[in-house]
């Protein structure tokens, strides 16, 4: 165990034109941490998720993240392939729409499977066990391996696209409204697996959702986001039960009304 935040990001701004994206967003995020992030549609939410996996580049500001060695790196002076392998190896990334996640025209135990090669085991028969393996342990069906996720529902794909991300057992998942979009039930199968998955592989996760019952389930900390700023950030059940911002109010009592 380590003082040293998993992932430290610091002053972090991007604007498209003259449209703000993320203004000025600074947070850490510890080992086993899970953060989830809040607000209105347009507030920046995936742009910070997108910056925070190098996919934009920040106008200022900066991300830093603790490797495996030890050492803090500035995510920025990493050369495209570490950039790249650290993604598919110590990093997740959920979509919120999961035909962006999945490959979709390679099977369910491809799409598993692929992160698997990407760090260099060779084995078929393997890496087919692992992929196998871990379509069990998101409730799908391995008997359905060999099917594509075009033949999955909605709630099957999102599944997948966790055991896509899992299966080597990353340190930090970024999600984007993972379980937007899925039935009441399905819902909290997929929450109650994630927090299993917190618990069991120390997973550090920030969260995007615009559900604060999901926020509350899931997440340790949170923080708010309005027009590309952050409103309020603290602990979960502070910031739920006792918002100190009033735009947070307004949010809090408004789905509390609903
Ligand atoms: N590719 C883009 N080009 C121009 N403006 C963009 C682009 N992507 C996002 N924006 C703008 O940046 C701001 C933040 O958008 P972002 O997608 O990060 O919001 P969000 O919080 O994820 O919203 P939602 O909850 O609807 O997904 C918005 O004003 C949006 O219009
Ligand atoms: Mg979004």
């Amino acid at each position: 165990m380590t003082d040293v935040p998993l992932l430290s990001v610091e002053g972090l701004t991007m604007r498209y034109g003259t449209r703000t994206g993320c203004a000025d967003v600074s947070f850490d995020l510890h080992d086993g941490e899970v953060l989830a992030v809040v607000g209105e549609s347009g507030s920046g939410k995936t742009t910070l998720l997108r910056l925070l996996a190098q996919e934009l580049a920040p106008d200022a500001g900066r991300v830093r993240y603790r490797m495996r060695d030890g050492g803090v790196r500035d995510l920025a002076t990493l050369d495209e392939a570490a950039q790249r392998l650290l993604a598919r190896t110590e990093w997740g990334y959920i979509r919120q729409d999961a035909t962006d996640g999945l490959r979709m025209s390679v099977s369910a135990g491809g799409n598993a499977g692929e992160r698997l090669m990407a760090i260099g085991m060779r084995h078929y028969g393997q890496i087919r066990g692992a992929a196998s393996d871990w379509l069990r342990r998101v409730e799908i069906d391995p008997a359905r391996i060999d099917e594509t996720p075009q033949s999955f529902s909605g709630g099957m794909r999102q599944r997948l696209q966790i055991a896509r991300n899992l299966i080597t057992e990353p340190r930090l998942v970024l999600m984007d409204e993972p379980t937007s979009g899925l039935d009441v039930s399905v819902q909290a199968r997929l929450l109650d697996l994630v927090r299993g998955l917190v618990t069991e592989l120390g997973l550090a996760i920030v969260i995007v959702t615009h559900d604060l019952a999901v926020a509350r389930l899931l997440s340790h900390r949170m923080m708010v986001m309005r027009r590309g700023c952050v409103i309020e950030t603290g602990l979960t059940d502070r910031v739920l039960d006792d918002p100190e911002a009033p735009y947070t109010q307004l949010l809090v009592s408004s789905v509390l009304a609903a």
